[in-house]
C-alpha cells in the first residue's frame, strides 16, 4: 500500500492505496465520488472520463499513484458555487443531451476539455472530439446540440 495525495475538486485529499488501484477506483470507492461511471474498464467507453491537471483522462486508464500530486475535476466539480448545474450540465438538460444518463458524466468532461481547447467548435470537430466516447440511447445528435450550446453560453 502507498499513500497519495492529490487536489480533487478543490479540495486535498489522500489515502492509502495498491500499487494496481485505478484512479477510477480510489474516485469512486474511497472518495465516494460516484458521479465518474464505469461503463467498460478498457478505457473505450468514456463513461469515466475526468480531467488531471486540465487534461481530460479516462480515470479507468490510470493508476491512482499515477495522479500523486495532481488536480483532479471530476463531474460533481462541475456544478456552479451554489450547488446549480454548470453551463455545459444546464445544455445537456436544455437540449436533452441524455436518456439513460450513464455516459453524461463522461460527456460533460470531454465536452469540457473540447470547449477548454477550442470554445468554438464545429459540429465536426465535437463528433470527432467525442470518439472515445460511447452513448448507447441518445444517437448522438442531442449530444451535439447541447455543446454547441455551452459553446455559445460561454
Ligand atoms: S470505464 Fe473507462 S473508458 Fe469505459
Ligand atoms: S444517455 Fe444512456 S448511455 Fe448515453
Amino acid at each position: 500500500m502507498a499513500q497519495v495525495s492529490m487536489t480533487v475538486n478543490g479540495k486535498a485529499v489522500s489515502g492509502e492505496v495498491e500499487g494496481r488501484t485505478l484512479l477510477v477506483q480510489f474516485l469512486r470507492d474511497q472518495l465516494r465520488l460516484t458521479g465518474t461511471h464505469v461503463g467498460c474498464d478498457t478505457g473505450q467507453c468514456g463513461a469515466c472520463v475526468v480531467h488531471v491537471d486540465g487534461e481530460a483522462v479516462k480515470a479507468c486508464n490510470m493508476f491512482a499513484g499515477e495522479a500523486d500530486g495532481a488536480e483532479v475535476t471530476t463531474i460533481e466539480g462541475m456544478a456552479n458555487a451554489d450547488g446549480s448545474l454548470g453551463t455545459i450540465q444546464q445544455a445537456f438538460q436544455d437540449h436533452h443531451g441524455l436518456q439513460c444518463g450513464f455516459c453524461t458524466p463522461g460527456m460533460v468532461m470531454s465536452a469540457a476539455a473540447l470547449l477548454k481547447d477550442n470554445p468554438n467548435p464545429s459540429e465536426a470537430e465535437i463528433r470527432e472530439y467525442l470518439e472515445g466516447n460511447i452513448c448507447r440511447c441518445t444517437g448522438y445528435h442531442n449530444i451535439v446540440k447541447a455543446i454547441q450550446a455551452a459553446s455559445d453560453a460561454q
